[in-house]
This record gives C-alpha cells, structure tokens and sequence, in this order.
C-alpha cells in the first residue's frame, strides 16, 4: 500500500530498509503531548479565522483529547508504517472522527510542526532543569551554613594551597550553579518564538493567524521568517551547550568525591546509600553515583557535538538530517536530569571528616602565606622579601620534619631576627581562614553570611 499521507504521487510501497531508516517514532513519540497541544492550537486558530468551521474545529479538538488520554493510558497503539508522531496522531484522529481530520493539516507541514513540538519540549526540560538546579543550590547552602567554619585543605595543582572552610567549597559550586541557571534562563528566552506557521518554508496563503497560536502555546511571538522557522536547530544546539558546561560544573564535583572518599585522601565518608561494594573484595566502598555523573557528562557533551556536526553542512531549509537532533538531546536531558539529582543527593549524604580535614589542611606548610603576610604586616618587610624568608624557614622547617606552627621560634630567628612569638599566633588553620575576611574569602564569617544571603534569594524565587 502506498502511503496514505502522500500517496497521490507514489505508486510503490517503501523498501523496508527505506522504512527503517525513515522512522522516527521511537523517539518522537515524545512528543505526544506537544503535538497535540500544538494541533489544539492549530485547530482552533484555524476556526477563528473561518479557514476551518467551528464544527470541525470542535472535533478535531475533541479527538485529540481522546488520543492525549489513549496515548497517556497506553492504550494507543504507535504504529511505525505511519514514521512519526505527526502522522500516528493524524491518522488515528481520522479513525475517530472521520474526514475532517484531513483539514487540520491546513495551512501546516510536520517542517513547522516538528520545530514547534521540539521547542516545547526543550523549554519544559529547560523548566524542569531549573528546578532541580535550585534544589541542588538549597542542598549546597544548607551544608555550607553547617559547615561554614569546618577547615579543609584548598588545593592548586591538587597541592596543599591554603586552608579553606568546607562551607566555603560548597558555596562555590551554589555560584557556579547560578551561572548554570542563568544560561538555561537565556536559552529559553530565545528559544520561546513560534514557528508554527511558517509551514513547510515559505507561510502559506491562507489567513493564519500567528500570533494566537504562539500566545495559546506561550510563546512571545511567532518567529518573524519563515525559513529560519523550519531550518535552525540552534535552540537544542544552545541548551545542549548550557546543558555541558552544567554537567562539567557536576562532573568536576564528582571527581572531588571520588578523590575525597579514597581512602588515601579520606576527607569525606558518603552513606551506604550513595556506596556501592565490590563483588569479590569484601571491604570495598565505591562512589559508583559520582562516578557516573562524571562519566554522563561525556555522553551529554557528546550530543552537543553530534547535533553541532549534524547541523554544519545543511543548506536551508529543513533537511530530513535535523530529524536526528532528538535523541541525542532526549538522553541527554534524561542524563542531565539524573546527574543534578544524583549530586543533590550526594551533597545532603556526604560527611566532612573533620579532624581528617583540620590535620590534611595544616599539611604541606599550608599557613606559609599567613608567615609571609605576618612579616609584611607586622616588619613592614615588602612582599617578595617576606615570600623568601618564609621559604627559607619552610625549608628549615621541612629539614626538620616539623610543622610549620612546630618550629621553635630560635629556628625562625636564626632566618629573620625580628620574628617575634607573635607570629604563632596566625600559623594555624583556624587563624588563617577567621582571617581571610576580604570579599568572597572564606572567613567562616563571610560563608556564613553569603549562605544567609543565598538562602534567603532562594525562598524568594
Ligand atoms: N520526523 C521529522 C523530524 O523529526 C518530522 C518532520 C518531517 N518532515 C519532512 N518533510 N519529512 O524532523
């Protein structure tokens, strides 16, 4: 049988490699909802401007609704000789209302159709992303607040740098997961026009009324050329790029609770709940959830790229090839979705061994900045001057084997002879974070006050 949307023209059946090749319902049927919020839309315009009788309108309305609940009780049966959502829902509208389905593709191609669903369906995962995103910032505060003055090692080049708070740490990821939010925030305002009316490339002829149906399906605004409507993908392109740097915010997390549960570092412990054990060493605790959120993030940079190369050589205007901009960017979003849930939970599960931190962070003659800056404060000694003498009493120190707080003052002394008792008194860890108070140190003080602040724009929203 020839097809029955195009048949007129076709004379043949198609191959069924043809048909294999061709099909898209396994992905696109989920665009159910879209689709038939978009065909309600369609329909109803349709009536208003007298392009279609009410009567038709009202059951074509009518149909899809049923087909909406068919589909939503799994009684609907999606068949793949009829390729795509467009036309399963199309053909089984006929079978429940008879010829005047054939009118509700007035005016409309599956070009104009297809980008319509899709934008819908990118802005409600942008929607539920942005929700999850704000969980994980209430989880990140709400540790940051009662860690705000538990002292940890910071790295550079994962070499003891200075001490930090914990709390502070974690507010750093609450910022980073802002800027996140604010990519998918601007994503989503470029992506809210509609194309639904540029038909297959070039609008039609018929009196359509554009701006009701972006207004019924909350758009802004219909997309002002036709062309562009049916031939860009750049709204999956861009929340897929937003969607990556996202994901390497997570993945970076990920790594440091892989490095921080080893053993050999040992500065947090996650629960049973976020543990896996190994089959045959018994004393095994594996981060498997951090892992695999690092490991999605290559899966979800990867669909930015296979969409960036799927779009680079296409002529305008729609090319069958943007049919395989969905399922990349469904896995994607369905990975994307699963990591920020899979780090929020880590980030409420995970426990700070602090004394394990408090020890790691004096290591590696941590507070040998604060050593400096006491010379420069307190001898006048310029900067480079101070780093060297503090370098030579490290080297001492490190001769010695001791810690830095540990090295009788003679031994200071013997390098500088105005070093006074006084300095002990800024060598330690928690003198060294209570005194970086500039703005945006991490002063216990100032995470506690950046954690009030953040939760409190967080009720807000
Ligand atoms: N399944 C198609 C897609 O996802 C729908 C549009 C088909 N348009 C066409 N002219 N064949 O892109």
């Amino acid at each position: 049988m020839s097809n029955k949307m195009w048949g007129g023209r076709f004379g043949e059946s198609p191959d069924a490699i043809m048909e294999e090749i061709n099909v898209s319902i396994d992905v696109d049927q989920h665009l159910y909802a879209q689709d038939i919020a978009a065909s309600k839309a369609h329909a109803a315009m349709l009536a208003a401007q007298g392009i279609i009788t009410a009567n038709d309108a009202k059951n074509i309305a009518g149909g899809l609704d049923t087909i909406l609940s068919e589909i939503k009780a799994g009684t609907f049966t999606f068949k793949r000789a009829l390729e795509d959502i467009h036309m399963n829902v199309e053909s089984r509208l006929g079978e429940l209302i008879g010829p005047a389905a054939g009118r509700l593709h007035t005016a409309r191609s599956r070009n104009d159709q297809v980008a319509t669903d899709f934008r819908l369906y990118v802005r409600d995962a942008i929607d539920s992303f942005d929700d999850d995103l704000a969980s994980l910032q209430r989880a990140l505060v709400k540790r940051a607040l009662e860690h705000a003055g538990t002292v940890m090692p910071g790295f550079t080049h994962l070499q003891t740098a200075q001490p930090v708070t914990f709390g502070h740490h974690l507010l750093a990821y609450v910022e980073m997961v802002a800027r996140d939010r604010g990519r998918f925030a601007d994503a989503r305002k470029r992506l809210n026009e509609n194309p639904l009316g540029a038909a297959a490339l070039a609008g039609t002829s018929f009196p359509i009324d554009r701006r009701a149906t972006a207004s019924a399906l909350g758009f802004e605004r219909p997309m002002a050329n036709s062309l562009d409507a049916v031939s860009d993908r750049d709204f999956v392109l861009e929340t897929l790029s937003a969607c990556s740097i996202a994901a390497v915010h997570l993945s970076r997390f990920a790594e440091e609770i892989v490095i921080w549960t080893s053993p050999l570092v040992g500065l947090v412990h996650l629960s049973d709940k976020f543990t896996t054990g190994s089959s045959i060493m018994p004393q095994k605790r594996n981060p498997d959830a951090a892992e695999l959120v690092r490991a999605k993030t290559g899966r979800i940079v990867g669909s930015l790229n296979a969409l960036l190369m799927v779009m680079k050589g296409l002529p305008l205007a729609y090319q069958k090839d943007m049919q395989e901009d969905k399922a990349g960017a469904m896995e994607a979003f369905a990975a994307m979705s699963l990591a920020i849930r899979a780090i929020t939970g880590m980030v409420l599960d995970i426990e700070p061994d602090e004394a394990r931190m408090k020890v790691a962070a004096g290591e590696g003659y941590a507070t040998a900045t604060d050593l400096a800056d006491w010379l420069v404060r307190t001898l006048k000694m310029p900067f480079r001057e101070a780093h060297h003498v503090t370098g030579r009493i490290v080297a001492k120190a490190a001769e010695a084997g001791l810690a830095l707080h540990k090295l009788p003052l003679a031994d200071m002394q013997a390098v500088e002879p105005a070093i006074t008792e006084d300095v002990f008194g800024v060598l330690s860890v928690e003198a060294s974070v209570e005194s970086r108070t500039s703005f945006g140190g991490t002063a216990p003080e100032n995470v506690r006050e950046q954690a009030k602040n953040w939760l409190m724009r967080l009720e807000k929203e």
